[in-house]
């Protein structure tokens, strides 16, 4: 039997909804479960992987308690977001992807979030703040450390 004819198409919503259902049980993809999500849709775990991979929402290591996003999209690079990464790195040790150590922050970079006009723009959670500056940054994350 050929690779190809061992896995069935998969309803092209599927395999996000798996993500997403196992994401909001466990805040994050663990192996084992992609693995389990593969399995009981009949894909390749690769295709289970690069979907995982593509939405900037799923991450492959346990997150902090809150989702610190800041936006690399043209207009907020152009704005400075450039200074927000060096800001969130120096003081607070955080680079993309990574979770402060007293694991509150994971840093997140995204690509445009749709608030272009209030570049440069960082979201916490569901929150978006806009206009943000290396000096107005840490006012915003207390807010949400004391929360
Ligand atoms: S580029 Fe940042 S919100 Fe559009």
């Amino acid at each position: 039997m050929l690779p190809s004819q061992r896995y069935r198409q998969p309803d092209s919503g599927a395999v996000l909804a798996a993500l997403h259902k196992v994401n909001a049980a466990c805040g994050y993809l663990p192996e084992a479960e992609m693995r389990k999500v593969a399995e009981e849709l009949g894909v390749p775990l690769s295709l289970v992987y690069s979907a995982a991979a593509f939405y900037a929402i799923f991450s492959f290591k346990p997150c902090g308690r809150h989702r610190l996003q800041v936006c690399e999209g043209t207009a907020c690079y152009v704005k400075g977001s450039t200074g927000l990464f060096g800001f969130l790195a120096e003081e607070y040790g955080l680079i993309p992807d990574a979770t402060t150590e007293d694991e509150v922050f994971t840093l997140k970079r995204v690509r445009c979030v749709g608030s272009c006009a209030l570049a440069p723009v960082v979201r916490v959670d569901n929150d978006t703040y806009g206009r943000v500056t290396p000096a107005n940054i840490a006012s915003i994350l207390d807010l949400y450390r004391k929360g």
